[in-house]
């Protein structure tokens, strides 16, 4: 006997039989139902005193069938192409009078089915029949479309294959739209929980939309949700992700971001829940890591980062990395790899933490060499998109303009300066730094930073012309501290062509610091002078060449 799904309690063994019986019923492709169904799905909900759901294929064939209500049915995965509908279509029997409830469409919408139909019983007999469709996604109409209740005889002609046929259509060609809109961009909804921040959490939540621009994704949509409390397993509660992918049908998006870090529990459930691709404010960063990393050091880093990330998140033989799909959250220098088992992930991240250990040997080779020939180091640190890389090269000169995307340096970049009264001097630049930043991160970046640590002297990059400034300076700091980073630091308060002069004038009060330009090139020399100045102050001795005015 096949498979009865949903409240079968009670039930006597000759209706289950007759339950699975419905199994070799088969109704003609194009139709929602015959009359002969009809009948038999009346009589026997009648029988039982119950509702009863059919899932039936896009053959006409029944798939499965449940007792209770459409809700009470699981319905398999379908065919999950991104826009497509699932290939299945739900009929079931109504024992009172009254419409698809709101439970209903939800299931035809959550599912993607091709349709749903409810077919209303009296007396053990089908009387009205009620149907509906998912309406294609445009923004702000309604998620379903509803037709006329008729007597049941009178669907019996309606041509449900033409109706999904058209359906489809217009899902595919306003997927073209889309595409051709927004070029490859992955259309995202962003979710941010504000747990009582107020405004920081709106801040956060902008950050993470450009954060989606650098990945090379489209916000297109920001919600935040006002949650003290989180779910364990839904983070912001079930009803919250129906209404949020219902917003992600109506924006032809395909992905959920979240603001903060997802329990592996939670990005699985979110995913199961919604049907969207779900990532989670890390594995944004990652895959930005993963974009920029040209040499093989950083490339290596952020492979390590990525799978650290992704072990724990593995269940049974990583075939959770495949549901992400490709696109953002996928990228990077180990993508091709990612399709391993666990253990071959332990020996690949092994294997990689010994090749960044021959990394770090080198680095402190050159190290030494430099220590040796006494060259000073001045770390360039900073928020990220702060303008450490333009500023450097502005100090050092020569060389291509930064990027206006955050993260744009991964390579430690090095590059040699000369400062008045000192001589020759080392800049180099470092990777930007971030509010929370993963921890996967952090420990891949140590070496990168340790290059900080050895500096003489630190510039400490802040975009003056932001408006949370002050709170990025504090993240700088709070991140240099806990790398236990005690150089002196001299502070560059950067972009002040674009910087409100009140804000300037604040930041100045606050913190003190040099004001700068890179692009227009004013403060530079002012910058040149208080480093020179700071070196001198920590013990550097100047190069008997010191005084000739190279840049000015
Ligand atoms: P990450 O490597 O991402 O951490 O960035 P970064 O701190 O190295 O910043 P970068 O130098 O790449 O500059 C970021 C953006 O700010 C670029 O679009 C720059 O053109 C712009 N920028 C940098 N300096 C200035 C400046 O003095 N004035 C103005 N208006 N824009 C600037």
């Amino acid at each position: 006997m096949e498979k009865i799904f949903g409240k079968t309690e009670g039930l006597k063994k000759s209706e289950l039989k007759r339950l699975s019986n419905l199994y070799r019923r088969r109704i003609p492709k194009e139709r929602v139902l015959t009359p002969e169904l009809a009948q038999v799905l009346a009589g026997l909900s009648q029988e039982v005193g119950r509702p009863i759901s059919l899932l039936l294929d896009r053959e006409g064939r029944v798939v499965r069938v449940g007792v209770g209500d459409a809700k009470d049915l699981p319905i398999p995965e379908g065919a999950r192409g991104e826009w497509r509908l699932s290939g299945f279509r739900l009929l079931h029997t109504h024992l009172a009078k009254g419409g698809l409830s709101r439970p209903d469409l939800s299931v035809l919408f959550l599912n993607r089915l091709d349709s749903l139909a409810a077919l209303e019983v009296e007396d053990g007999r089908p009387t009205t029949l009620h149907l509906a469709f998912l309406s294609p996604p445009k923004a702000l109409e309604e998620d379903w479309r509803l037709l006329p209740p008729k007597p049941y005889f009178q669907y019996l002609e309606f041509d449900h294959r033409a109706e999904v046929e058209a359906l489809e259509e217009e899902l595919a060609r306003q997927a073209r739209v889309r595409e051709l809109v927004d070029g490859s961009g992955e259309r995202a909804i962003l979710v941010g929980v504000d747990r009582g921040e107020g405004p920081e959490a709106e801040a956060y939540l902008a950050e993470l939309a450009e954060l989606t621009r650098t990945a090379g994704g489209v916000p297109v949509k920001k919600v935040l949700v006002f949650r003290p409390h989180l779910d364990p397993r839904y983070l912001v509660g079930l009803g919250k992700l129906e209404e949020l992918k219902s917003l992600a049908y109506h924006e032809n998006a395909s992905t959920l971001i979240f603001g903060l870090e997802l329990t592996p529990t939670q990005a699985r459930e979110i995913e199961k829940a919604t049907g969207l691709k779900v990532l989670d404010r890390t594995q944004l960063i990652l895959d930005i890591f993963a974009l920029h990393a040209k040499t093989p050091e950083a490339q290596t880093q952020v492979e390590l980062a990525q799978l650290r990330y992704l072990l724990p998140r593995l269940v049974g033989k990583g075939k959770e990395l495949s549901r992400l799909g490709g696109g953002i959250g996928t990228r990077g220098p180990g993508e091709t790899k990612l399709e391993v088992d666990r253990r071959r992930l332990q020996e690949r991240i092994a294997h990689l933490s010994h090749k960044l250990r021959e990394f770090t040997r080198r680095r402190e080779e050159a190290r030494r060499q430099r220590k040796r020939r006494g060259v000073p180091l001045i770390a360039v640190v900073g928020y990220t998109n702060a303008g450490k890389t333009t500023l450097l090269q502005a100090l050092a000169r020569g060389g291509e303009p930064g990027e206006d995307k955050f993260f744009a340096t991964l390579r430690p970049l090095t590059r040699r300066g000369f400062l008045p009264g000192v001589g020759e001097v080392l800049f180099t630049d470092t990777v930007g730094f971030i509010r929370q930043m993963p921890k996967e991160l952090l420990t891949a970046f140590r070496a990168t930073l340790e290059e900080v640590r050895e500096a003489d002297l630190l510039v400490h990059v802040l975009d003056a012309s932001e408006e949370g400034a002050m709170g990025r300076y504090r993240v700088v700091e709070e991140l240099l501290a806990e790398l236990g980073v005690e150089a002196p630091r001299v502070l560059a308060l950067s972009k002040v062509d674009r910087a409100a002069p009140y804000d300037l004038f604040y930041l100045r009060e606050k913190l003190g610091g040099v004001p700068v330009s890179a692009l227009k090139g004013t403060g530079v020399s002012e910058l040149r002078e208080a480093l020179a100045e700071a070196l001198l102050k920590v013990g550097v001795r100047p190069q008997p060449w010191a005084q000739a005015p190279q840049y000015t």
